[in-house]
């Protein structure tokens, strides 16, 4: 496999690290936006990201400029013709994703994986907007993709099982470790954590413990490096409650439904550590 130019769909806080992670793995990348002043906005973001790589150490200046050099924004579809494969990280919304990838799937060559980083929607019903689904599967980085060493490849009904096995390569070559799972509403890593911190939110709203005694109780006691509701906070209230929501209308599972102090904290305008109420956040909202 030598992909060396890779299309990318949004410039905003996932698409600028992707664009990073492509281009310190040697390719060109285009990167495909609404407005000058989106891919500008863009370029912004990943030069700082990688100012702090320099000033830390662990990239030199004159690789930062290379890896900036590599990543050219576009502003027309057809600019991504010739591509050899392509990411779709533009925002969360299934019209505009499917309008968006059906445009792409007719631009770029019929064989061209085509991919989607959407973090809540079925990667299997996005599949339908392109031509040939079988080249059609999820690429999920986690935030921030620079840092974060995971991603999820979402096999959706029809995706290849060839195309399954470029992505492992690909994940490989940009320095993540894949991790291939099915198309279920938060893939592998959500499906695991939107239950857990549905019971966490149960205990704390039942007054098993503090909200600070159920952190240092999941740090120390289970070994994670960050307690469930400082780990909420930084979500985002709103953010989970939107996700296991949507999880819990697509499965019916009762492990999904959201809790009743959390439809009610955002109801009440918690968000968390955005706008500084949250579990652990100013404000003692909930305490
Ligand atoms: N932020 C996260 O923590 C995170 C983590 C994993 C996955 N995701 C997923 O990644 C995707 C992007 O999320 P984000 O946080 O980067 O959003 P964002 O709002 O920061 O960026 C989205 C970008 O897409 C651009 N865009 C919108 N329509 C476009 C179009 N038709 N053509 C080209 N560009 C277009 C916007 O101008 C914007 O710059 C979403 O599907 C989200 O669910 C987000």
């Amino acid at each position: 496999m030598d992909m060396q130019k890779i299309g990318l769909l949004g410039f905003g806080t996932m698409g600028a690290g992707i664009a990073q992670l492509i281009a310190q793995s040697g390719r060109d990348v285009l990167v495909l936006e609404t407005a000058q002043e989106r891919i500008d906005a863009g370029m912004v973001f990943l030069a700082d990201f990688l100012s702090g790589g320099v000033a830390r150490g662990k990239i030199t200046e004159a690789d930062s400029e290379t890896i900036k050099g590599r990543v050219h924004g576009v502003l027309e579809v057809e600019d991504l013709a010739g591509v050899e494969l392509v990411i779709e990280a533009v925002t969360e919304n299934p019209a505009a994703k499917k309008s968006l990838l059906s445009k792409v799937s007719s631009v770029v060559g019929a064989d061209v994986p085509i991919l989607t980083n959407t973090s809540a929607l079925s990667v299997t019903d996005l599949a339908t907007s392109v031509e040939n689904p079988g080249r059609f599967a999820g690429l999920h980085f986690f935030n921030p993709a620079p840092l974060m060493k995971i991603v999820e490849i979402v096999r959706a009904l029809e995706t290849d099982d060839g195309l399954v096995e470029t992505l492992v390569s690909f994940v490989e070559s940009i320095g993540k470790e894949p991790i291939v799972v099915k198309d279920r509403p938060g893939f592998l890593v959500n499906w695991l954590l939107m239950p857990y911190l549905n019971d966490v939110i149960q205990a704390y709203d039942e007054g098993l413990a503090t909200a600070e005694d159920i952190d240092v109780a999941v740090r120390l006691g289970l070994g994670h490096k960050q307690g469930p509701l400082e780990l909420l906070d930084l979500i985002g209230l709103d953010v989970h409650h939107h996700a296991t929501t949507s999880a819990y209308g697509a499965t019916l599972d009762p492990t999904f439904a959201p809790p009743p102090l959390l439809r009610q904290l955002v109801a009440a305008g918690h968000l968390g550590n955005k706008n500084g109420k949250g579990f652990r956040t100013g404000g003692k909202v909930t305490e």
